[in-house]
């Protein structure tokens, strides 16, 4: 089976050094950038918006992988898109329009993720799996970094697998939440392909973190 994909999280960086932190997570070999987007009305943090990602674009050329915890979502597509996002991931426990905000991302040129929480079920997705690029999987309840994996969603990440291989598109199969090395090859051996991890990426600072994401890569 390949290695996963890591995705870290910079929710869990230095944040008086995102620039620096993004360069040296880019550098330790990082895939994607995670970008936690959170508006203190959909969740209950507050973290960064558009402007951010735009400071923080010219400092890696890895996907800005952007998971808007936010809602409403499709007021604020453009901004992202304008910004640098590669792949745009909302909510569709954000709003009524889920399908109608698949379309817009695309049609901004951007790669469409959606991204369900722990309590919904992965019937939400039947009608979207024509458009999408990626799933993101809640493994805890979206809001903080440094969680605990919530187990249940294993069973979720197996039967979204089993849809996504009957699409037979190239939908990626992200999790997002309390993965940590042991908990990474549980989610590969379900199914996913990429791996968000905040605290698993970002502990021990900058010495660590070429480390940090061999050992989230190493499963498989
Ligand atoms: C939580 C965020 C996650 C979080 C992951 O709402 O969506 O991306 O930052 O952090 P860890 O890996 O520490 O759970
Ligand atoms: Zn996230």
């Amino acid at each position: 089976m390949a290695a996963p994909l890591i995705s870290p999280s910079i929710l869990s960086a230095d944040f008086a050094r995102l620039g620096e932190e993004v360069r040296a997570i880019d550098a330790a070999g990082a895939d994607w950038i995670h970008v936690d987007v959170m508006d203190g009305h959909f969740v209950p943090n507050l973290t960064i918006g558009p402007m951010v990602v735009k400071a923080l674009r010219p400092h890696t050329a890895k996907t800005f992988d952007v998971h808007l915890m936010i809602s409403p979502v499709d007021p604020y597509l453009q901004a992202f898109a304008d910004a640098g996002a590669d792949i745009i991931t909302f909510h569709p426990e954000a709003g009524p329009h889920a399908h109608r905000t698949v379309q817009a991302i695309k049609a901004l040129g951007k790669q469409a993720g959606v991204s369900l929480n722990p309590g919904t079920p992965a019937k939400m997705l039947d009608y979207l799996y024509e458009e999408i690029d990626l799933v993101l999987v809640m493994s805890v309840n979206p809001g903080f970094g440094g969680q605990s994996f919530i187990s249940s969603q294993l069973r979720k990440i197996e039967a979204i697998r089993k849809s996504i291989d009957k699409t037979g598109r190239d939908i990626r199969l992200e999790v997002d939440g309390g993965v940590d090395p042991a908990i990474a090859q549980l989610c590969v051996d379900a199914g996913a392909d990429v791996l968000v991890a905040g605290t698993a990426a970002f502990r021990g600072g900058p010495d660590c973190y070429a480390a940090n994401i061999a050992a989230l890569k190493g499963v498989g």
